[in-house]
Parts: C-alpha cells; structure tokens; sequence
C-alpha cells in the first residue's frame, strides 16, 4: 500500500486527478469508480477544472457508483446518484447513460444488488475505485462486521454513521435513512486500483486502523491491505495517528519517476 500525505485539500485533489489523467488517457474506455461524501470533492473540483480547461474528457468513461441509500424519494436531492451529478458529472461531458449505480427506484433492493453487480461486470470491471472512509472505518457503506468477501447487497447503517451523515440532512439524524444498498468488499477489492481519501482529524483514528490495524473485519477499510494496488491519499490532519509517518513521506518525496503512483 502506497500512503501519500498531501499537504492539503488542494494538493491532494491534484494528485488523485494526476492518476486519473493517466487513467484516461492509457484506455480507450475507462471504468472509474466514485465515492461521495465530502473527501473526494477536492478530486472531483480539480477534475471538472481541468475539463473546462480542455484538457481532459470524459466522454468514453464509464463512472461507477459505490453506494445509494435506500428509502429515499426519487426526487431527493441526497440520493447519491443526484448527489455525484450535481458535484461532478453534470459539470463534465460524461454521457448520463453512462454513469452506472444501484437502481432503487424498484423497490427491490435484492435484485438491484445483483444487476448491479452484472452491471460491473457488463462495464469490464472497475480499473480505478475512489473511496472515502467513515469514521468508524467503513468503505461504501460496509459498516464494521461486514464480510470481507461481501458482495453488493443492503447494508443497515449504523448510529454512527447516520450522525456523521446527518450534515448531509439538515442535521438531523432521524432523515437520514437506515438502509443503503453498497458494493461489497468483495466487489471493491476487483476493482484494479483503489484510491482511498480522507481529510480531517476525524479520520485520523480510522486510518491508523485501516493502514497500520490488523485485518479485521471491524475495520471495513483494512480490506485493503488485501489489494495489491491501494493508494491512500490523506491531509496531515487524516494522517496524525499513523506510525511510520516519516517512512511514508521519504517514500513519496523520493520517488523515482519511472514508479507510477
Ligand atoms: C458515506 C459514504 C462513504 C464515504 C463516507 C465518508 O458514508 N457511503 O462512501 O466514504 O460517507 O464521507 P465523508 O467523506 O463525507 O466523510
């Protein structure tokens, strides 16, 4: 595992679009993988800043949600399929027909886990998977006890994590809802690159235990310790419990050019 410290948000979101350029632009049909919350805004703002620049297009991407809550009005805007239009691929040329998530609409959350896990497939899999972190460790919304083989199915969420979530909802929990249909861990952990990022002292305790922990299905994160290509990109603050600190910074300061991030 590769663990970057960027020196804030800005530096952080050019890094993480840095790979994603590259991504772009060595296949002819890229499938990239995309996180909500508010981690990946960075990412999402230098990637959109670059299109308008003409640098950049997305028009042969597929994009991939990670998760959608479930028992959400069509019409919400805090649907994450609204949500990750209205931050990023309404601001680009990604065609809508391709930009892949759970379809709730059908209230049939055990068939729309399995065509979306057919929908990957469909797409050639994921070759580059952005993800956030919850503070209680989870990635997608696999909260911590979830299978590290999981597949795409309904997770409950926890208390926890609807707090955290509840800035999403007016700051209150009870709106925000207590089920969400989520790639497994399983599933995560095919995508061919995985690039996880995470801003704030919030975090800080979650990525100690995900980067440096044990393997434990108690921290969802720690799947990717599994991955033989993960990339975790944090700010300082994200970064503040972890142990070999000064080891990673040598590692990434020192970089010989022909080693691609
Ligand atoms: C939600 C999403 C996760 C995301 C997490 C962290 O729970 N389901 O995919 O990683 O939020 O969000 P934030 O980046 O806003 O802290």
């Amino acid at each position: 595992m590769e663990v970057i410290v960027a020196k804030n948000a800005e530096e952080l979101g050019s890094i993480v679009a840095n790979v994603i350029v590259q991504l772009l632009g060595r296949m002819e049909r890229p499938t990239l993988g995309l996180a909500t919350g508010s981690s990946p805004q960075p990412v999402y703002d230098e990637l959109v800043r670059r299109h308008r620049a003409g640098a950049i297009s997305f028009a042969n991407t597929t994009a991939c949600l990670l998760d959608e809550y479930l028992d959400l009005p069509p019409e919400h805007p805090q649907l994450y399929r609204t949500f990750i239009r209205r931050v990023f691929v309404d601001q680009i040329d990604l065609p809508l027909e391709q930009l892949l998530g759970p379809d709730v609409s059908g209230n049939q959350p055990e068939t729309c886990s399995a065509r979306y896990e057919a929908a990957l497939k469909g797409a050639g899999g994921v070759d580059l998977q952005v993800l956030g972190i919850g503070s209680d460790g989870h990635i997608g919304f696999n909260e911590p006890s979830s299978s590290l083989a999981s597949r795409t199915r309904v997770k409950t969420l926890t208390r926890q994590t609807r707090e955290d979530n509840a800035r999403f909802f007016g700051g209150e929990v009870d709106a925000v809802p207590k089920h969400a249909v989520t790639q497994g861990i399983g599933t995560i952990l095919e995508a061919r690159h995985l690039v996880l990022v995470a801003r704030g002292a919030g975090k800080a305790k979650a990525i100690a235990q995900a980067i440096e922990g044990p393997l434990t299905a108690m921290v969802p994160a720690s799947a990717l310790q599994l991955h033989p290509h993960a990339t975790v990109v944090i700010d300082p603050e994200a970064a503040s419990g972890l142990q070999l600190l000064d080891y990673y910074e040598q590692a990434f300061r020192g970089k010989p050019p022909w080693e691609p991030i």
